[in-house]
């Protein structure tokens, strides 16, 4: 080989090696810091009565409780025939969670009230369960932990529904007395408050499509409970208001989240062919009737549902509120929402309410739900679009993850979608948010699925005494608070 050519390629060569080298050391991108979060911002963990407290108490006087113990065709009602008779035993080992989550680093936990076990014969309220509940929201402020309760999730007693349930007319006058003595009870060591968790999800599942307790299948029926559900919020909103006096104060003005919430599931949905006006329609449709129509009538003055034509049992439903629950402050201080997944919307002429739903590629929880962490801001965002005066909170959101190989991501992914609605993004400018809730803190009864889904920060090893172990996530739940903490 010429000398000249031997230069070349030996220059060449070091060039190039060079490169690598260079390649080689560059330090991996640090990842863009968070911005610092308000210091009145919670970070938090949910949970609710029925999924971990177990049966003590009056669970037996439940809905649930009677269903879990049927079977059907042969068949448990519940996945593996479990039920929630010990769930976590959180009733008596709630304190041990609570250490969990202070090592967490949480500044609050949210659950809710059994409704069955407060209140298991129409009239009856119990005196006992009321001072337990004292008890373990005290210990729960004791340990500098702050309570935010739901006073309804998804459980009732088994007389509300033997004289009508949420379809009758006096639906929202007994839940409000309900309602009246728990938060006499307890609103000394509570000032953060959930009427309803998830209702359009109870009208779905309990009352349209028949499948958990009240097994109602009934279209008017479910309209009438949409209609019940958001009256007996707007009474209990008011009752909550004229205990608390009504002040800017009472909705957070320093920037703390206070007062009357509720906690809505919102899905991100999106037309499965953006190109495809069918989908289009069939995407707006369904958010519609599932997440804002609800919303819309809550705070206005009227419930409204409209089913289109094209849909077979094409209906509208539309009934204005009666003048006096308006009486007294807002009907929401703040508004929660509980995001999971995201769905692509198929227009399906085939399908009864032509509509498709798929999952979309990628990965998935071990109940098959999609992972989509762009979705928190765009349900966020959708949100304060329809009601920009209203402070928002995250009050579910997590992961069916048994072996924790997919959480740690997934908080780190949804936080980071997070940041883009605390600081502002292309999509818009920054936005209210107040608290994020991770749901769970640890395993628990997960409805239909029993304890086959884990989706806790903490599991727990049933098998063993119930023994509390962290799973790795909760470090790194850890970890990112510390870094969206305000920096001195
Ligand atoms: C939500 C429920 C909650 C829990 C999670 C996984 O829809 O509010 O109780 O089951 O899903």
């Amino acid at each position: 080989m010429p000398r000249s050519r031997n230069c070349l390629v030996t220059a060449l060569g070091a060039m190039l090696s060079r490169i690598v080298r260079l390649f080689r050391r560059a330090p991996a991108a640090p990842p863009p810091l968070p911005p610092s979060y308000p210091s009145s911002f919670l970070w938090g963990a949910a949970f609710s009565a029925h999924q971990t407290e177990g049966r003590e108490g009056g669970g037996e006087h439940g809905d649930w409780y009677a269903f879990e113990h049927e079977t059907r065709n042969g068949k448990p009602t519940i996945l593996g025939g479990d039920t929630a008779d010990r769930a976590t035993d959180f009733w008596n080992r709630y304190d041990e969670d609570y250490l969990e989550a202070k090592a967490i680093g949480l500044a609050t936990l949210r659950t809710s009230i059994a409704w069955e076990k407060v209140n298991p014969a129409p009239g009856v309220y119990s005196d006992e369960v009321l001072q337990h509940y004292r008890r373990m929201i005290g210990a729960m402020r004791d340990r500098g932990i702050r309570p935010m309760i739901a006073l309804h999730h998804f459980t009732h007693p088994r007389w509300f529904h033997a004289r009508g349930g949420w379809a009758r007319r006096e639906a929202p006058e007994i839940f409000l007395a309900y309602a009246t003595r728990v938060v006499a009870a307890l609103d000394d060591l509570c000032d953060l408050w959930i009427t309803f968790n998830e209702p359009m999800i109870l009208v779905e599942m309990g009352y349209l499509k028949g499948i958990v307790p009240p097994l109602v299948r009934s279209l008017p029926d479910a309209f009438d409970t949409a209609y019940h559900l958001a009256e007996a919020h707007r009474l209990v909103a008011a009752m909550i208001h004229a205990r608390q006096g009504i002040s800017p104060d009472a909705r957070g003005a320093d920037g703390s989240l206070r007062g009357v919430g509720l906690a809505h599931a919102v899905a991100d949905y999106e037309p499965f062919d953006p190109d495809d006006p069918k989908d289009r329609a069939a995407t707006s449709i369904l958010a519609e009737l599932s997440s804002w129509a609800f919303l819309r009538g809550l705070v206005g003055d009227r419930m409204a549902f409209d089913i289109p034509d094209e849909i077979p049992g094409a209906a509208r439903f539309e009934r204005a509120f009666p003048p006096r629950d308006r009486a007294r402050g807002p009907v929401l201080d703040w508004l929660g929402i509980n995001y999971y997944m995201r769905w692509r919307v198929k227009y399906d002429a085939r399908s009864a309410i032509r509509v498709d739903l798929r999952v979309p590629k990628g990965p998935r929880g071990d109940n098959g739900w999609g992972i989509a962490p762009e979705g928190l801001e765009r349900v966020l965002r959708a949100a304060a679009l329809r009601h920009p005066s209203l402070p928002l909170a995250v009050t579910e959101n997590g992961l069916a993850d048994e072996e924790d190989s997919r959480r740690p991501a997934f908080l780190r992914d949804h936080l980071a979608s997070l940041d883009r609605v605390m600081r502002g993004s292309e999509a818009g400018p920054p936005l209210d948010v107040r608290g994020y809730y991770h749901w769970s803190l640890t395993d628990n009864f997960e409805w239909l699925e029993g304890y086959s889904k884990r989706f806790g920060l903490v599991a727990i090893r049933y098998e063993e005494d119930l023994r509390r172990v962290p799973r790795p996530s909760a470090r790194v739940y850890t970890g990112e608070i510390l870094r969206r903490s305000p920096r001195r």
